[in-house]
């Protein structure tokens, strides 16, 4: 069975978060399930200069102000449909973003775009591959399940990975979408008198997913549905809860490459030698008490104003900090600034690093994860298989995938972590207080980090769910 992905980030090829490590593994993962899956991505220099052996399949001789072509090649693992048009996406550095660090004034062009073509390869354009299915992520794929609707073509999923980003822009975008005038309505791409991309895909799609079944929930919910809620409470039945998975090919602390000692379940112990690199990159004294360790976009989504309220509270419990991550600037030179009042003790590294992601999840003791919401959240997956012990706020993916570890938990022997809830600081704060118990007793921790490594955290039930979807519904 052939599925078409519509992605507008894929790991390892392009990635700003979570989206890209899971567009980059799920064709892998649904290999296995017998699902040929081959994603059309925007022509971005990254990917152009990545496809090997491209071949032009596709042409459109003007597509929102230029001529595009469609290329198919491999990259690596990946097998790709690339969407050539310079005009929209022969621009370096972050997708989204231009130099000045705001959308790009075009984005509703360059994602319409994206999900135009999407659709014409759902007819069957590319007559070497005709999909059964069409799977759209996020806003920038959003009008993917639209074009299909009101076009013609296959079923459609759209799987939400944050519903915090819509894709919103005025009406007078409507014209140019080369839809036909009754798609501008409620059933459709009307959203408060403007267009709404996200909105759209899930008023238009077939089959809506999420990325775990906690936030499914949530998102119904006025208090999380951040105004889409009344609509996703109608389209409920066909609403999924899917957790993400990890690619182990990537995450894998016994052949990590990109650590300094590799380890698993039976060597615990030499992850001491990733814990004083991590120190030695952040300019930690040396020790062998509570390492923390943040990797995030630094926003109020993941709790980062809360983390430099705490950092007091941190160093004087005796523990220390790595902080990698970046985003919102006044969060950046607040953690910034708390990192150099305790020299020694929070070291930061501003930026996105991933090699230094792994080293991080290979030396800490522990990820703190205190978001507000978190749809799924990969970080503490990562964290679970690579023994460094997940602390998360109770909310989406974060309650799906980790065990607090209460003391019925502990004595049941399957606590994987500390959560707490709700978000606030003193909760936050008790949380921490937890984690300096919990690791001055060696041996209990020892089982919470065993039982962390040894959960399944892999693709393969989520894969399987997937393939059964696009199977229901190609067979609908
Ligand atoms: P989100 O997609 O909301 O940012 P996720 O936890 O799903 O959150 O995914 C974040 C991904 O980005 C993970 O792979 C994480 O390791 C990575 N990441 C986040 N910040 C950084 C950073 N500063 N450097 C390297 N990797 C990062
Ligand atoms: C989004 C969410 C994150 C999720 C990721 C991949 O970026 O914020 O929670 O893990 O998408 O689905």
């Amino acid at each position: 069975m052939k599925v078409l992905s519509v992605a507008s980030e894929i790991y390892p090829l392009i990635k700003t978060g979570g989206l890209a490590d899971v567009t980059g593994a799920l064709p892998g993962a649904l290999a296995r399930q017998g699902v040929a899956m081959q994603t059309l991505v925007p022509g971005y220099p990254a990917i152009m200069k990545a496809l090997e052996n491209p071949s032009a399949v596709h042409e459109v001789p003007e597509l929102f102000g230029g001529p595009a072509k469609v290329l198919s090649g491999r990259a690596g693992e990946l097998q790709l449909f690339v969407l050539d048009a310079p005009h929209l996406f022969n621009r370096t550095g972050n997708p989204y973003l231009g130099p000045d660090g705001k959308d790009w004034p075009d984005n509703a062009q360059r994602y319409a775009a994206l999900s135009f073509v999407a659709a014409e390869i759902g007819r069957g354009v590319i007559s070497s591959f005709a999909p059964s299915v069409v799977h759209a992520h996020d806003w920038q794929s959003g009008l993917v399940p639209a074009y299909l609707r009101f076009g013609g073509g296959p079923k459609s999923v759209i799987t939400v990975h944050n519903l915090a980003f819509q894709g919103h822009f005025p009406a007078s975008l409507f014209p140019f979408l080369k839809l036909p005038p009754h798609a501008f309505g409620i059933d459709g791409v009307e959203y408060f008198g403007g267009v709404g991309y996200l909105k759209a895909g899930l008023a238009c799609a077939d089959a809506i997913t999420t990325v775990s079944p906690a936030y499914a929930q949530e998102i119904c919910t006025p208090e999380n549905g951040m105004g889409l809620d009344g609509l996703l409470r109608t389209r409920s039945p066909v609403l999924h809860g899917i957790v993400n998975g990890i690619d182990p090919s990537v995450w894998n602390p016994a052949t990590d490459p990109l650590i300094a000692q590799t380890f698993d379940v039976k060597t615990v112990q030499r992850r001491i030698a990733n814990k004083r690199s991590v120190e030695e990159k952040f300019d930690l004294d040396r020790g062998d008490g509570l390492l923390y360790c943040v990797i995030s976009r630094l926003t109020l989504q993941k709790g980062m104003d809360l983390l430099a309220a705490s950092a007091d509270r941190i160093v004087k419990s005796g523990a220390r900090l790595a902080i990698l991550g970046s985003g919102d600037a006044a969060l950046e030179q607040e953690l910034a600034a708390t990192a150099m009042l305790h020299p020694g003790k929070i070291g930061m590294i501003t930026g996105y690093n991933e090699p230094l992601s792994h080293l991080m999840q290979a030396g800490a003791d522990v990820i703190l994860i205190p978001s507000r919401f978190e749809p799924c959240g990969l970080t503490q997956l990562y964290g679970l298989r690579y023994g460094c012990v997940p602390l998360v706020a109770r909310v989406g993916g974060l309650s799906d995938t980790i065990v607090d570890a209460n003391d019925a938990a502990v004595s049941a022997g399957v606590a994987s972590g500390i959560q707490f809830a709700p978000v606030s600081l003193d909760t936050f704060s008790s949380a921490l207080d937890r984690a300096s118990l919990l690791y001055s007793d060696a041996s209990t921790w020892n089982i919470i980090q065993r039982n962390g490594m040894k959960a399944d955290v892999t693709w393969t039930r989520s894969a399987a769910r997937y393939a059964n979807l696009y199977r229901s519904l190609a067979g609908a």
